[in-house]
């Protein structure tokens, strides 16, 4: 097996190839990291991931809203992201390099325990290993706390910030959403738009962007609520793949495929609405197409906690390129935003419960898209072998950037009409599909495989006869034939699942 730098190279240079990934951007002037272009193909994978995860939010009564990505200082100053959105950087006192100072200390002694330490005991660290810079072999300078928003202005010289999380500009709409949802609570409402963080040195690719989508879930709720969660109920009896923090603390992280029951009666969440906002982004991933081999729940220790998390699960996908990789974070942020709000913008954000007035609490599930995209590329990549003489990509099929190829066996006339009735007929029925005349069938089968396409029709000269098209089967090659009235009925049954190929055969 190649080593995990080896094969994010080889799923990056496909990506490229392909029409997926291209970057960093802009490439013209050299590229900046952290930034990328999505291709064709990209977009149309990031379309569909999109819509999936919109499908699963709304479906679960989320309503989704949009708000501006740059927000003033005062935003932010309350959100807590001035003081604490930072992450530990220390330059070289030769070169000028400049380090996340915890990762070079991670690369260098993978086993030191450095979670929750500031930026002295950093620092103190990077003595006590010996640790120099590894570019020029300078001596490290002090840690120091990097704020990672990126600053703008507004008009002359007001101090504004593009925003790190949507979850802050949906948090102000909150006075909004009372009046809209007729002071009733529980409350729920998603975002999906860009976010930004000035990460100091991004090298995982994909993997730290400086520019991202995110697509963020907040449900308003009040304590009494959040213990008393009645679609809980629903998801009682299903198994997820949880790895606590206590089995972290022992060494373990293999997930436990786990009954949500006993999950809350084991403690392992505190709160049953919260338990069920888990088991929403383990769904949406399970619908994004990953499988739950490539899949774990990971609680986050104490120490690892963003400044406003009381509690917080992550969603890992597996991937060949680099291990486990955080693809959504599930936070109880308490009511920490919203009474931060309440005082520094001084309007009342509570509402009124038997008399009293309470700030509400908020739960969070909240997804950059392009961690999964990558990641299901990653997860899709099938090597070369001896039955299929290219590698491939095997999208699971509703995610598939383009479902259906369709090919007339030769470029003649009485051919090509038919075939392009044909392709209309399944763009009009709603399937991304790519017309193909291009070169042998094999040739046109191959590039199809290359992209994922499960679905190739070919119309032959039996169509002519007896109306009856070739789908071919993009993991198995083998090919049926269908009347064509029942195709677009048939392709959707086997792009959703509901029809399996061999049925047809
Ligand atoms: N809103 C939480 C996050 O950006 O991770």
């Amino acid at each position: 097996m190649n080593s995990e730098r080896d094969f994010n190279e080889i799923i990056m240079s496909l990506a490229r190839k392909r029409g997926f990934i291209w970057g960093p951007s802009p490439e013209l002037y050299g590229g900046s990291s952290g930034f990328y272009d999505l291709g064709p193909l990209g977009k149309l994978l990031k379309n569909r991931l999109e819509n999936q995860i919109r499908a699963a939010f709304v479906r679960a009564n989320f309503w989704e809203v949009e708000c501006p990505t740059v927000s003033p200082r005062e935003v932010w100053l309350a959100s807590g992201h001035l003081e604490g959105f930072i992450d530990p950087v220390t330059e070289c006192t030769k070169c000028g390099q400049i380090y996340r100072a915890d990762n070079l200390i991670a690369e260098k002694s993978p086993e030191m325990n450095i979670a929750g330490l500031n930026a002295d005991g950093l620092t103190e660290t990077i003595r006590k290993i010996g640790l120099v810079c590894p570019s020029c072999k300078g001596d490290l300078g002090p840690v120091q706390a990097y704020n990672l928003m990126m600053q703008t202005r507004l008009g002359l010289n007001q101090e504004a910030y593009l925003r790190p999380e949507t979850a802050t500009t949906t948090y102000l709409l909150f006075k909004r959403f009372l009046t809209f949802f007729r002071d009733k609570l529980p409350a729920a409402v998603f975002q999906i738009g860009k976010a930004y963080r000035n990460e100091i040195s991004p090298r995982q690719g994909m993997l730290r962007l400086r520019e991202f989508t995110q697509t963020e879930g907040q449900i308003f709720l009040l304590e009494k609520d959040e213990m008393d969660w009645s679609q809980f109920h629903d998801i009682t009896d299903e198994k997820l793949p949880l790895v606590t923090y206590k089995a972290q603390e022992k060494g373990k992280f293999d997930s436990i495929m786990t009954k949500m029951s006993d999950a809350v009666k084991n403690g392992f969440f505190q709160k049953p609405a919260y338990a069920w906002c888990v088991h929403l982004a383990y769904t949406i991933f399970r619908q994004m197409g990953f499988s739950d081999e490539k899949m774990r729940l990971r609680q986050h220790l104490p120490t690892e906690r963003a400044h406003y998390a009381a509690d917080a699960w992550d969603v890992e996908i597996h991937t060949e390129s680099f291990g486990w990789v955080e693809c959504c974070g599930i936070h109880d942020r308490g009511n920490y935003d919203l009474s931060r709000h309440q005082e520094f913008s001084k309007q009342n954000l509570s509402v009124k419960v038997d008399k009293e007035y309470v700030v509400p609490e908020v739960l969070e599930i909240a997804f950059g898209i392009e961690r999964p995209l990558f990641c299901l590329i990653d997860n899709s990549f099938r090597p070369e072998s001896k039955e299929r003489d290219t590698d491939w990509l095997q999208f699971p099929p509703e995610v598939a950037p383009i479902q259906v190829a369709v090919f007339p066996l030769m470029g003649k006339p009485e051919l090509l009409t038919p075939s392009e009735k044909i392709y209309d007929a399944v763009m009009d029925a709603g399937f991304v599909a790519q017309f193909d005349v291009g070169g042998s069938i094999g040739k046109r089968y191959r590039r199809q495989d290359e992209v994922g396409t499960p679905f190739c029709i070919t119309i032959d000269y039996t169509t002519i006869e007896d109306e009856t098209i070739t789908v071919r089967d993009r993991d198995t090659m083998e090919q049926v034939r269908v009347h064509t009235s029942d195709l677009t009925k048939v392709l959707r049954g086997l792009v959703r699942g509901t029809i399996q190929f061999n049925s047809l055969k």
